[in-house]
């Protein structure tokens, strides 16, 4: 019983930020994310009657303090009377530090787990029992550009869907990482303490369905520069709601506010290039291809940068091996 799988972190464009259920662990807010093709998290899971606990390594260590997490979601998947799982898994990208690690990990769980049991389960079932583990995980279940519709009725959860294939709208994401520790709260307590305690949350709440349906048009419009236009503003105020938070939630360092200089200077010499930020310090431009080697350039060159990852984008989470 084992099954490994494949899953990409996705950057959002409109972001997920808030639960409306914290015990089903549901958005409070529509997203729309790109799933990436060159980062990735390969995750083995192998069901073992002999073992007497599940086990975790990430990147070959043993992480015990993510291993309750883990549990958990393989009980979804498994069922709670399911053997110990030894689980394995392995990313090409540095992990919590605001690169949706978390994203990837969770939905390559939920089809390594499905597979190795023999679960048949489909991408929608996927995508809710990883969206249980963590809100953003869902998304990377699917290709492209990917909405997440928050919910379908009063009490139902969410539902997902590629909005672009890869191909019918080649973007490409350059990530200028300005730190490589692990960020120091988890967002789902942030998002908690942001919901309970900032003055602009309601109003960011309020807000979300205008941003998804203008960026939801440029996507349709293939128009990078309106697209633009809505997530960098969507990101500005969900950190907005982050600063405006007791205790303020400050991700950013002094390299992340330098790279949103850059992206500035390059916009202003014509290139059609955006940013974003996540729960974490690193800055992502989404931009043309042919915009890509100056971008690249640029953020290399910003001070304070440490690395430039660049990817374009790529498909859904799934199965890569399987052994019964
Ligand atoms: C800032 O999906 O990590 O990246 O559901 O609590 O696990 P949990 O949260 P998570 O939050 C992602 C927040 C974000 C924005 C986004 O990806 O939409």
């Amino acid at each position: 019983m084992e099954a490994t799988a494949r899953a990409q972190p996705n950057i959002a464009l409109v972001k997920y930020w808030g639960k409306r259920d914290t015990s089903r662990n549901l958005p409070a807010v529509d997203s729309l994310s790109l799933t990436l093709a060159d980062l990735h998290t390969d995750m083995r899971v192998r069901f073992d009657p002999s073992l007497t606990a599940d086990e975790l390594t990430v990147n070959g260590v043993e992480e015990p303090r993510l291993l309750g997490r883990v549990s958990r979601c393989l009980d979804d998947v498994a069922g709670r009377g399911r053997p110990a799982a030894a689980v394995d898994s392995r990313t090409n990208f540095p992990l919590g530090a605001g690169l949706a690690s978390s994203a990837s990990a969770f939905a390559a769980l939920v089809v390594a787990a499905a597979a190795a049991t023999g679960r048949d389960a489909g991408t929608a079932e996927l995508a809710s029992l990883a969206g249980h583990a963590s809100g953003s995980a869902a998304r990377s279940l699917y290709p492209g550009i990917v909405l997440l519709r928050a919910k379908a009725g009063e009490c139902s959860g969410i539902t997902v869907s590629s909005v672009a294939a890869p191909d019918e709208w080649p973007l490409r994401v350059v990530v200028a990482v300005t730190e490589t520790k692990p960020k120091s709260r988890a967002s789902g307590e942030a998002m908690e303490i942001s919901r309970s305690t900032s003055p602009f949350y309601p109003r960011w709440v309020d807000e979300q369905p205008r941003d998804l349906e203008a960026a939801l048009a440029a996507v349709r419009a293939r128009d990078l520069a309106a697209v633009g236009r809505v997530a960098e503003h969507n990101c500005l105020k969900m950190h907005s709601v982050m600063w405006t938070s007791r205790p303020a939630l400050v991700y950013w360092n002094a390299a992340t506010v330098d790279c949103l200089e850059t992206v500035r200077r390059l916009q202003a010499q014509g290139t059609e290039v955006f940013f974003t930020i996540d729960a974490g310090p690193q800055v992502k431009a989404v931009c043309t291809a042919a915009a890509e080697p100056v971008v690249r350039d640029a953020l290399a060159a910003t001070t304070g940068v440490q690395a430039v990852l660049t990817s374009g984008l790529g498909a859904g989470a799934r199965v890569t091996g399987e052994r019964c």
